[in-house]
């Protein structure tokens, strides 16, 4: 087989990129659905329309980016790596670094592509067919989503009044049900909710189950549970860089757990999926974690501060939030009506999570810089102080 001379660059006519051009019609959709599960069929996928905005505080991003000069120090330092061959699986160093800071071990120490990956593959490692996964409800959607591809069942168990954490009702739901994991997401999206102190570890001593804390938003407020790592195998904490650092684009986070769970945990990762690239940024966050926390302490002033001009706003409910983001309940006006209008009239996108049932007239606004907040106050000021107008908006 002839080899096209290296030095030469690849033409869009190259054989390489050719089209086999088949995609002109598609045959039907049946015979290769029926072979799909069930369980997987009827769940509906993780999607989000994420439409441009001028203030977009829908996903509970860090409004700001990670710092140029730490860009740079991350391309100069992929740059000098083999980009030929695949990164280290489990990297050591990075393992080092991360039990450093927060306190463990590092061979309890599992990275994966986003948080996400790691609650898969939680998930993947625990469920047998049927098993059950006890989570608060409402939750961050793709705990049941997971469950189902799986195979397991969930089991949704609602928080109390105001959205707070109920420890007792997941314990009782956890025993009855004989729960293989229960979930539990504090501060939880997208309630803002966090849990007691003293619950995780009541939740250990009153159950057998895995306990997965997932702790994407712990930076901004709330317990941890890392403290229980050295007390129980059964349970996993799961951080991010998603959000406090500012680094969802590049997908990092990471589990904490016994070295053994953690160990079986790591099988049910896909090998090499976190990229050399993403395991530098990862390394260069933690070395300035200081200058990246002090933008967390900054959001927490923001957020502050706009809960307190929520509050004086006619016409909305606002739950107590621990979080990076507030959710609030619109009381005389449809939530969708009040959605559209910030987006389309005041540049703001926010999340619309009325479609839940708890969430009926829900709002959830991820927390962005001062000016971003002081644009959703003065929008919502608007929009509340003249309901009438929005009905059919
Ligand atoms: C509760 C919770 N866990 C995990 C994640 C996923 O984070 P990552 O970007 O690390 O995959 C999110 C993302 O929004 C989240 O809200």
């Amino acid at each position: 087989m002839s080899r096209r001379p290296t030095s030469q660059p690849l033409s869009p006519a190259s054989p390489l990129t050719t089209s086999p051009g088949h995609a002109d019609r598609l045959p039907h959709a049946s015979e290769g659905l029926a072979l799909i599960k069930q369980a997987v069929r009827s769940q509906a996928g993780y999607a989000l329309a994420a439409p441009e905005a001028k203030h977009k505080l829908n996903q509970n991003e860090s409004p700001f980016d990670f710092p140029a000069p730490l860009k740079q120090e991350v391309m100069d330092q992929a740059a000098a790596q083999a980009w030929q061959r695949y990164p280290a699986f489990s990297p050591r160093d990075l393992q080092q670094a991360i039990a450093t800071r927060y306190g463990w071990v590092p061979d309890g120490v599992v990275v994966g592509n986003g948080s996400n990956e790691l609650i898969q593959a939680t998930l993947a490692v625990s469920l047998e067919a049927g098993d059950v996964v006890v989570a608060p409800s409402p939750t961050f959607s793709l705990y049941r989503l997971m469950t189902g591809v799986l195979g397991g069942r969930y089991v949704p168990v609602s928080l109390e009044q105001n959205f707070r954490y109920d420890t007792d009702r997941l314990i009782e739901a956890a025993r009855r049900e004989q729960a293989r994991v229960i979930v539990l997401n504090s501060p939880n999206n997208p309630t803002g909710s966090a849990l007691a102190p003293g619950a995780v570890e009541q939740i250990l001593a009153e159950t057998d189950a895995l306990v997965l804390c997932d702790e994407a938003y712990q930076d901004f407020g709330g317990t941890s549970a890392l403290p229980q790592l050295a007390h129980s195998s059964r349970v996993i904490v799961l951080r991010t860089f998603s959000k406090a650092f500012g680094l969802a684009g590049l997908r990092f986070g990471f589990g904490l757990a016994h070295p053994a769970v953690a160990g079986e945990i790591a099988k049910g990762k896909l090998p090499y999926n976190v990229n050399l690239i993403t395991l530098t940024a990862a390394r260069v966050a933690l070395r300035h974690a200081a200058t990246l926390t002090a933008r967390v302490d900054e959001l927490i002033v923001v957020r502050e501060r706009f809960l307190a001009d929520l509050r004086r706003l006619p016409g909305l409910a606002v739950y107590p939030t621990a979080a990076n983001f507030v959710l609030i309940r619109c009381v005389n006006l449809p939530a969708r009506d009040v959605f559209q209008r910030l987006h389309q009239q005041y540049g703001i996108l926010v999340r619309d999570v009325s479609g839940a049932p708890e969430l009926a007239e829900c709002l959830r606004i991820s927390i962005g810089t001062a000016e971003d907040m002081d644009a959703v106050i003065h929008a919502l000021g608007e929009i509340f102080s003249a309901p009438g107008r929005n009905r059919g908006a």
